[in-house]
């Protein structure tokens, strides 16, 4: 299949609830060993997210997935950049219209412990934003069947309403959290590593309330996660950071399969398969420590654990890449690495000029008419030495 590729964020589908584009997001922190005190946990983020839709957020510890949850959830300001939920950017709205937004948006925390009021009742949990958004149900009445109602979605009973949180086990304590998320009626559930503290059977269960939670009430999720085969089990589609920045999105099934990005690559070798005839020859380790944030590689933030880079990736800021037939993304250098023949980018002079249309690469040389992306989707086309090598290239280690 012929595959156009262009120069910048993913569109926005049909369907998009929330919408971020080129978001950066800095901390001041104290001073490093090189005098830099301004750490970017955010560098350009872009991420869509459809209605009823799950979409995973994976990567390294550190590499901003929290801030960019609290920064969804209006807890962080951002430097620059814009996020817009049902075409509304939240940051524009006062009042009762900043209201309503965050009632749209709601979280569910890593730890069902912490995250619950050990003072408070189930019921006092799960009805408290009712305190704030008191137009939602106007009477006691109206609230005391709501909370039943709610009580019954997650799998608990009314009667459990009156115990508090250290009367129910981990995944009850994580039920109430989602009981708590619900009570809002929101669209998007940002959920923050939801079931990393539970056992695994309760991790399944869970799973699977949340899943029939998402049939039953068409609610998006922003899934984040360090476990790969709970994201390929839950997600549709999937995006990957690294230090700050999505280096690749796409459907679950593409990510893990055919991913793009060299990082991606060696994150998704290392994720069990439920085939073991579809286990990967080669599994990638990375070599060398993930860098500190606060002073990240130049160019691309991976080079430093990259096995195909080259010199170009220290002085270029890889951009991101849509491919517009999938919407999948990757970070990308216009090095001469893609110029080869077969792989057209339209990353014209002229913005959104075309193979065809007069587009070159930043060096000038113009694209070839006839040029194909047939051969695209194999593994980090972009990050591939201009010249295929005889022998394959040997990744960092192979474990
Ligand atoms: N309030 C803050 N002040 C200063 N630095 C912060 C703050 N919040 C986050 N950071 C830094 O921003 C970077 C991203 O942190 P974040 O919590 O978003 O990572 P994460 O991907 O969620 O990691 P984990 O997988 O461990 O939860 C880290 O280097 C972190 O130390
Ligand atoms: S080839 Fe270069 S741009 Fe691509 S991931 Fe490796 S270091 Fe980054
Ligand atoms: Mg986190």
């Amino acid at each position: 299949m012929t595959a156009t590729l262009t120069h910048g964020a993913p569109a926005p589908t049909a369907g998009t609830a929330l919408q971020v584009e080129n978001v950066t997001k800095t901390f001041h922190v104290a001073r490093s060993a090189s005098g830099n005190d301004r750490l970017k946990a955010l560098d350009g983020v872009s991420l869509s997210i459809g209605r009823g839709e799950t979409v995973g957020l994976v990567g390294e510890s550190g590499c901003g997935k929290s801030t960019l949850a609290r920064t969804l959830m209006l807890l962080e300001t951002p430097d620059s950049g814009s996020i817009t939920f049902e075409g509304r950017d939240p940051f524009s709205l006062r009042g009762k219209e900043l209201m309503a937004w965050r009632r749209r948006v709601q979280m569910v925390f890593q730890d069902p412990f912490a995250s619950l009021n050990a003072r408070m009742t189930a019921g006092e949990i799960i009805s408290e934003p009712w305190a704030t958004h008191r137009s939602l149900y106007k009477t006691a009445r109206e609230r005391d069947a709501r909370l039943r109602e709610l009580l019954q979605l997650v799998g608990l009973r009314s009667s459990d309403a009156k115990k508090s949180p250290q009367e129910f086990s981990g995944g009850q304590r994580q039920r109430i959290g989602i009981a708590r998320a619900l009570a809002l009626n929101p669209d998007l559930i940002i959920l923050d590593e939801p079931v990393s503290a539970l056992d695994l059977s309760v991790q399944a269960q869970v799973l699977n309330l949340l899943n029939e939670l998402q049939q039953k009430l068409g609610v998006s999720y922003l899934f984040i996660s360090h476990d790969l085969s709970v994201v390929r089990h839950v997600t549709d589609r999937v995006a990957v950071m690294y230090l700050g920045r999505i280096i690749e999105t796409g459907t679950t099934e593409d990510v893990f399969e055919r991913p793009l990005h060299p990082y991606t690559a060696a994150l998704m070798s290392a994720s069990p398969k439920l085939d073991p005839a579809e286990r990967p020859a080669e599994r990638i380790v990375l070599r060398g420590e993930l860098p500190s944030p606060l002073d990240p590689p130049s160019g691309c933030r991976f080079r430093t654990r990259c096995w195909k880079a080259q010199d170009i990736c220290a002085t270029e800021r890889p951009a991101a890449r849509t491919a517009q037939e999938t919407g999948r993304t990757t970070a990308a250098l216009p090095a001469p690495a893609v110029r080869r023949p077969g792989a057209v980018w339209s990353l014209g002079t002229a913005p959104g000029a075309g193979p065809g249309s007069g587009s070159a690469w930043p060096d000038g040389t113009p694209v070839p008419e006839q040029a194909g992306m047939a051969d695209f989707t194999h593994l980090a086309e972009c990050h591939f030495p201009m010249e295929e090598p005889a022998a394959p290239e040997q990744p960092a280690t192979v474990g």
